[in-house]
């Protein structure tokens, strides 16, 4: 940086001014001006919602060693009488952010959560007057706010813009670096509303109702956006409940930003950077891939609950498959003890400088066992070429007893560093490789090690019973290691 562009973000920072909110690029996202990758957790609903409590939370999340944390602010608290905000919890939740050195994520519990309105003030929810209530088909009123209804909308936007601006006003030094708008947002027990508000425009639509009610919702999250943005602009995202497979719109939360909704959620609501999916559904790698494409950055913000064996495979799958810009495991604060997940992030943690330099390029590979929504994985061996070389991703570690290993838990990326040369990490996965064609492919070396600064620090060479004399790489399962792996082809 030369010198003046130096004085002028001293001087910013110094008269208070976030010099560098974070954003989002075609480098990822960006935090204080550096690709971020996010490594985090999402905490459950309640768990900070009272400042004297919330300290146990922050130091698990430091524990474990995530980087970002993924928390809720209630419309309900942030304004419990109309026109008057108190931003006590929002104030506590930066401060311990602050003080433990973690970013935080905040999810906006708005007029949405899950479908149900029981995030809205008091004020709102008791005043059937000014504020719709969805209907079901049958007519019955539901504990769900209508999106039709502009009287909620210039509630939810007006709390909304407040809060971001002061956010903007607090957070000088940067701890949020995106916002959720509204959880899960889904239409039940009908594809759509049909209170008399929607039921009118319905009328004159040629939509289907699952169609008509994602307008809807698209347009309310379009204007909280633009208007948030307006006060701080931050990257913002919207979250999907997943449907069951064979379930009808309605069955489902409906109408969110499911897969075959995108192109209502990106057209109706461009002010929003992401949809991203919430996946609890065993079939990660089928249900993630959808959400990874152009113009829409993939983020997981929950990712099963914190716990579960499939995390740090699915983590390492989403983020060197799919240019994940971040991994959020659901309920973190309720890790088990010496969880995989630990030194599977400590190890995210260690290759983000080299994970985030491949960004757009066709460098790294993700790799994990599929596994199908009834739960049955497929082990079958996987073959891809990275930098002019063939390998073959075997999920069944060759030097273990089949019942003392979970392959479900299995998984790696492979980043390809120079020619013939390849950062592998991961746990349970063995690599083999193939000739060209016209070539032979053998292994030059193969050293296990460490990441620091960005830097490999080379630890044990591997080879003889190791690399099974020359045959393959071999990431043994049960620990997260990281190895450095030079090839060499001969005829
Ligand atoms: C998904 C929601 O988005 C979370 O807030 C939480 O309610 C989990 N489900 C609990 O299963």
């Amino acid at each position: 940086m030369k010198l003046p562009a130096l004085i002028l973000v001293g001087a910013l920072l110094a008269s208070g001014v976030q010099a560098l909110p974070a954003r989002l690029s075609d480098k990822g996202l960006m935090v204080d001006g550096k690709p971020f990758l996010i490594l985090g957790g999402e905490v459950g609903n309640s768990s900070v919602s009272d400042p004297k409590q919330m300290a146990p939370v922050f130091d698990k999340a430091k524990a474990i060693g995530l980087n970002t944390l993924l928390v809720p602010v209630e419309w309900d608290q942030i304004e419990p009488v109309e026109g008057r905000f108190d931003f006590t919890v929002t104030d506590a939740l930066l401060a311990e952010a602050r003080a433990r050195d973690l970013k935080l994520v905040i999810l906006w519990f708005g007029a949405w959560k899950n479908s149900m309105s029981t995030y809205a003030p008091a004020w709102v929810k008791t005043d059937q007057k000014r504020f719709t209530r969805a209907r079901s088909a049958e007519g019955v009123a539901q504990d769900i706010l209508t999106p039709f209804d502009e009287d909620l909308l210039m509630a939810d936007v007006k709390a909304f813009s407040a809060f971001m601006a002061h956010l903007k006003q607090v957070d000088t030094s940067g701890v949020v670096i995106m916002v959720q708008i509204e959880n899960e947002i889904g239409m039940l027990p009908s594809a759509r509303d049909h209170s008399d508000l929607a039921t009118k425009q319905f009328m004159v639509t040629r939509d289907t109702e699952e169609r008509f009610q994602a307008r809807s919702y698209a347009r309310f999250v379009e204007a909280m956006a633009k208007a948030g943005k307006a006060q701080y602009d931050l990257p913002m995202y919207v979250n999907a409940a997943l449907n069951r497979p064979g379930k009808l719109p309605g069955e489902y939360p409906s109408a969110g930003p499911l897969p075959h909704l995108f192109d209502i959620w990106k057209g109706v609501a461009p002010s929003v950077d992401m949809l991203s999916p919430d996946i609890y559904f065993p079939d990660f790698v089928e249900r993630v891939k959808p959400y990874a494409f152009k113009g829409n950055p993939l983020f997981i913000p929950e990712a099963h609950y914190a716990g579960d064996a499939v995390a740090s495979a699915n983590a390492y799958y989403a983020i060197g498959e799919l240019d994940a810009i971040g991994f959020s495991p659901f309920s973190i604060e309720n890790l088990p003890d010496g969880d995989p997940l630990i030194s599977a992030y400590a190890l995210l943690d260690s290759l983000a400088p080299l994970i985030n330099a491949q960004r757009g390029k066709e460098t790294m590979r993700g790799l994990r066992a599929p596994i199908n929504y009834d739960g049955v994985i497929d082990t079958t061996p996987q073959v891809f070429e990275l930098g002019g070389c063939r390998f073959t991703a075997a999920f069944i570690d060759p030097w273990t007893a089949r019942d003392k290993q979970n392959p479900n838990s299995h998984g790696a990326m492979i980043i390809q560093t120079g020619k013939d040369e390849f950062v592998v990490a991961g746990s349970g996965v063995t690599l083999t490789f193939a000739d060209t064609g016209k070539e032979r492919i053998g292994m030059e070396q193969v050293v296990e090690g460490t990441y620091e600064n960005g830097v490999f620090v080379p630890g044990r060479w591997l080879n003889g019973d190791q690399t099974h004399q020359g045959r393959h790489l071999r990431l043994p399962p049960d620990t997260w290691g990281v190895q450095r792996l030079k090839l060499y082809k001969y005829n």
